[in-house]
């Protein structure tokens, strides 16, 4: 018996999803694999084995408590022991290649890369902070991958993984079933979950941003009220699908802050039925609800905030996730892209299609920024000067997809980002022509 489709059977068709960010979902990909009444009964249905995943303390609050049960054709302790697998381009924070660096930094999109190369063998890391074992920070990457998974799996036991598709559509194949995500969409999937990428496109390109703090969770929403930003029912989750293969496999895992493999005798993706609220999921960013003036000035960008990955600090968010879709610019007598600003925080963008409504040019998809902790940053010359003149009638930004994490923590860049050829050396010289316009 077997749960799986041929990948090319699945590129244009619609996945079962179940809706609702957070809930309790449950699913079997064969009746009667779930049990009833209980998580983990004397004997589980179908000769399963019962299994817990626990992706936060087992006493957290209700509120934040993320775990969900499986049940698999074998237990996840059945495997061989792993050793270590070396990555050229994958690195984690503590960075013992990189530096804090007060530049405002800029990089074109990244080459493919010169080999054959499947998703985890195409990452390439940009920045990082906090620290994977104490499980503080983030680190930022870019996917690029030429090939699909086929015999190969991947977990991450340092974080979640947030992956903003720009180039290309990818089958996420995961313990809990399959995600189709392409460029528009986010995927987020948990710490600790198998998962193969198939891509149903010839190449796929991306960031990713690898959460090694709290999970990604929905920001609150104070007195906007109950409504806005991104709607809990519009976050997708798979309903269970397995592979049932014997056959060797390499099973990958991120182990703080290095690589290993493990050769498994079969498909760790042997899920039949689970039910809980870990899980990974999709998002289609054309979903959220921008909010913004209607009168004058512009809030800060915390209003386009879609996920948040809390701190120990209320306020201070060990990552949020910020994306500037398009939107309507109504706002009278108002500067009104991006004002001029420094900030303690930290700030990584990236852009999945279009044009950025502060950067008349450079800033391409596929590229990248960071302005770090207090780094002076805005519109560049052009911007400034049209959008200091032109007439303020009602404007829609169309066609467009900036997306940012903003993390408390300085972020330091990889030593391979600084001298990686698509960066932008002369990045500053987008400020240069901001001339004197003072008549005191
Ligand atoms: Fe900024």
């Amino acid at each position: 018996m077997t749960g799986t489709m041929r990948p090319e059977a699945l590129a244009g068709t619609v996945l079962d999803y179940s809706a609702g960010f957070g809930n309790e979902h449950h699913s079997e990909a064969v009746p009667g694999a779930l049990p009833v009444g209980r998580n983990s009964p004397q004997r589980a249905p179908l000769g399963l084995y019962a299994e817990q995943h626990s992706a936060t303390a087992f006493t957290e609050p209700r509120a934040g408590n993320r775990r969900s049960w499986v049940y698999r054709i074998r237990p996840s302790a059945a495997h061989p022991p792993f050793r270590p697998l070396s990555h050229e381009f994958l690195h984690s924070a503590p960075l013992t290649a990189g530096a804090a660096d007060p530049n405002r930094l800029r990089w074109d999109a990244p080459p493919r890369p010169e080999h054959p190369a499947d998703f985890v063998d195409g990452l390439f890391t940009v920045c990082a902070n906090g620290n994977v074992l104490h499980r503080t920070g983030v680190a930022l990457h870019w996917y690029r991958a030429t090939r699909s998974m086929e015999d190969r799996y991947f977990t991450d036991a340092d974080g979640e993984l947030l992956l903003v598709p720009e180039l290309g559509r990818l089958l996420l194949q995961t313990e809990y079933g399959r995600l189709q995500v392409g460029p528009g969409e986010i995927a987020v999937i948990g710490r600790g979950i198998r998962f193969r990428v198939t891509l149903l496109d010839d190449a796929a390109r991306g960031y990713v941003c690898e959460n090694y703090g709290q999970p990604f969770t929905l920001p609150e929403l104070g007195p906007i009220g109950a409504n806005g930003l991104a709607g809990p029912r519009d976050f997708l989750y798979p309903v269970a699908a397995f592979e049932d293969r014997e056959e060797t496999v390499q099973v990958v895992q991120k182990y703080g802050g290095g690589l290993w493999a493990a050769d498994y005798d079969h498909s760790p993706l042997d899920v039949v039925a689970w039910h809980g609220n870990h899980a990974p999921y999709k998002y289609d960013l054309a979903r959220f609800t921008v909010l913004g003036t209607v009168s004058f000035d512009h809030p800060d960008p915390s209003i386009y905030t879609v996920l948040t990955s809390p701190s120990d600090t209320p306020g201070q968010a060990n990552a949020d996730f910020v994306v500037f879709p398009p939107r309507w610019l109504v706002g009278e007598d108002t500067f009104r892209p991006p004002w001029y600003h420094r900030n303690v925080m930290s700030e990584f963008m990236g852009l999945v299609k279009g044009v950025y409504d502060a950067k008349a040019e450079g800033f391409v998809p596929g590229g990248a920024s960071l302005h770090g902790m207090w780094s002076a940053h805005g519109p560049d010359a052009e911007t400034f000067e049209r959008a200091s003149s032109q007439e303020l009638v009602p404007q829609k930004i169309e066609d467009t997809l900036a997306f940012m994490v903003e993390t408390r923590w300085p972020l330091l860049v990889t030593d391979q980002a600084h001298a990686a050829p698509h960066r932008q050396p002369g990045y500053d010289t987008v400020w240069s022509g901001l001339h004197r316009h003072f008549t005191g």
